[in-house]
């Protein structure tokens, strides 16, 4: 239970005994943190209704909470709002569990479910544009959080791994290197274990070919012809996809790991197209599938629809699989392999339209039930100019440039504050990673999901401020103000002893991340977390700067203090690691 279910609980109790409902006990933060540490506004509505007077029911109310031990204060304010402050030995309490608890109060969840998110979805042999960027950073938090909070999450990266782009490569290398094994139509295979080129060659053949296809209806025919052979299984065009495919996912991985972001499924679009002859018939059979001009349609308009829902076309004219049906494709297979509760689609606001109607399909052929998809989709990121963010020039953001960029800047904020001196070369590195890495998940994660944001490095690397480096410096601190005390022989840790109102406040603080973290679970919003880890860092800057901890001469207060700051630096590199990055050992 987290603390405000617990004081709504309390609260709910005593609008029972009141005759009234118990729903009207529901306490929240106050919005005077001056007056008031919580508060509950249920007399308003209850007087609404029994057409009494909100301030008499706020006092009769308040005199039964002031009647309990956890308060020490119960005062109705304006128009019959009931304030609360509870007790610091009831917060001491609370503080003692949390630190106990394994868990540094995080809320767990009741019933946990089995879910599969899908997110990164980068296409093979194409830079990764910022989407994919944002979808592998909010993807892997969403992931952590939900596995953090009970839940048994799969995270798949479902590659684009199966579009006219996989066509446009294998024509392009055809028409450059015509006498390779792979394009004698007669060859069956075994083919080569290596790649017959590398990845520069593919990251180069990949926009030539695009752009030669764009230009050229001849050269986009071979291209389409291709994508048909391979779809339809001739060995040597395969043999060369999958070399594609292994050179692109050995670069990926390495850039993902770079940037914290952990797949448990290295999946693709190629994965369901094995499923597509059979769905096409079921689909048919359910009546679900309708011809159309030669394509296969699947129409997912309802009567109340007051938007534009074009049908899905599942096989075009061609008989080839489009991304719709390997989205829908993708549904049956995990089903069958997983069999989730729920799917997660963590991809960009733009795809909105694409999911709608891949929800309303499966839908319609009963294949999942379309309250259990979710389009968690973002903003876009952007640059100075407000259009999605491109580099210096001009280009589409790779990600491994984008991981060297911000290393190297992190690693020049480092220097101006004398932190490489005494330090080797790799563990610089490291630490300027690291660093960087935080800087550009934080200042992603802590914007609203769906918002947009402008990429601005500067501001993203500052070391004060709401940052991702600020909470790194907070991290770093902590734990050495408890490495002092060890050394010091400051004693251990003991129970909590709250006096100051800096001490009550970060308890207070430190109690409200059951609550951060669930309502980021519930609204799948990592920014709740964000806040709630900025607040934090900020408190104990605050406690920090009022109370001693390894000097103060008191050996009750001393081990109380170093309770609380051993909370907040489990607490704190926790959220972090749900965030999706971790403190260096110093900076
Ligand atoms: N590869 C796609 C793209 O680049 C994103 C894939 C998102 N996931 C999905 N199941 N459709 O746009």
């Amino acid at each position: 239970m987290t603390l405000k279910d617990e004081l709504s609980a309390i609260a709910g109790e005593a609008f029972a005994a009141e005759g009234l409902d118990a729903g009207l006990g529901a306490v929240k933060a106050a919005d005077r943190p001056d007056l008031a540490q919580f508060q509950c506004n249920g007399a308003l509505a209850a007087a609404k209704a029994a057409k009494k007077n909100p301030r008499e029911i706020a006092g009769a109310v308040a005199d039964r909470l002031s009647a309990r031990p956890e308060f020490s204060e119960v005062t109705v304010a304006g128009p019959g709002f009931i304030n609360l402050k509870l007790t610091p030995d009831f917060l001491a309490a609370r503080i003692d569990a949390l630190g106990a608890d394994g868990r540094f109060g995080g809320w767990e969840k009741e019933t946990p479910e089995k879910i599969v998110i899908d997110y990164g979805g980068p296409n093979v042999a194409k830079p990764l544009h910022v989407g994919h960027l944002r979808a592998g950073i909010i993807g892997e938090s969403l992931k952590r959080i939900m596995r953090f909070a009970g839940d048994d999450v799969t995270g798949d990266v479902h590659l684009g791994d199966w579009g006219l782009q996989m066509g446009q490569l294998i024509s392009e290398l055809e028409l450059r290197q015509p006498d390779l094994v792979y394009f004698d139509p007669q060859a069956e295979g075994p083919f080569p274990e290596e790649p017959p080129i590398s990845l520069s060659d593919l990251e180069e053949m990949y926009p030539a070919a695009s752009a030669a296809c764009k230009d050229d209806p001849a050269r986009a025919d071979l291209a389409r012809k291709a994508t048909k052979a391979l779809q339809a299984g001739r060995p040597g065009y395969v043999a060369l996809w999958r070399h594609f495919v292994t050179l692109s996912v050995n670069a990926m991985k390495k850039d993902y790991a770079d940037l914290e972001v952990e797949f448990d499924l290295w999946k693709g679009e190629a994965d369901a197209d094995p499923l597509i002859p059979e769905l096409t018939e079921d689909l048919k059979k359910r009546g679900v599938l309708e011809e159309s001009d030669g394509a296969e349609i699947i129409r997912v308009a309802r009567e109340d629809d007051n938007k534009e829902m074009p049908p899905i076309i599942f096989l075009n004219s061609e008989g080839a699989v489009g991304y719709h049906a390997t989205d829908i494709a993708t549904i049956v297979d995990r089903k069958r392999a997983l069999d989730p509760d729920r799917i997660l689609y963590v991809v960009d606001a733009r795809q909105r339209l694409h999911f709608e109607q891949v929800f309303r399909a499966v839908a319609k052929a009963g294949y999942f039930d379309e309250a259990r998809l979710e389009h968690l989709w973002f903003g876009t990121m952007n640059g100075k100019d407000g259009k999605p963010f491109k580099t210096r020039a001009g280009g589409t953001l790779k990600l491994r440039d984008l991981i060297e960029t911000v290393t190297d800047k992190a690693r020049e904020r480092l220097e101006e504050n004398g932190f490489a001196e005494g330090y080797g070369e790799a563990e610089t590195r490291e630490v300027a990673r690291q660093v960087g890495v935080a800087a550009l998940k934080f200042a992603d994660l802590s914007n609203p999901r769906t918002s947009d944001y402008i990429f601005d490095l500067d501001r993203f690397m500052a070391f004060e401020g709401k940052t991702g480096p600020y909470l790194l410096y907070a991290s770093v601190r902590v734990r050495s103000v408890i490495a002092k005390a060890k050394t010091a022989g400051a004693g251990e840790a003991g129970p909590a002893m709250l006096a100051a109102p800096e001490e009550v406040d970060l308890a207070l603080v430190l109690l409200g991340f059951a609550d951060a973290l669930r309502d980021a679970y519930a609204k799948r919003l990592p920014h709740l977390l964000c806040d709630h880890a900025f607040t934090l860092a900020q408190t104990f800057s605050k406690f920090y700067a009022a109370c001693r901890i390894v000097d103060e001469g008191d050996a009750k207060l001393r081990a109380s203090r170093l309770a609380l700051a051993s909370a907040v630096g489990g607490q704190l590199d926790l959220i972090l690691s749900l965030l999706g990055f971790s403190a260096p050992e110093r900076m």
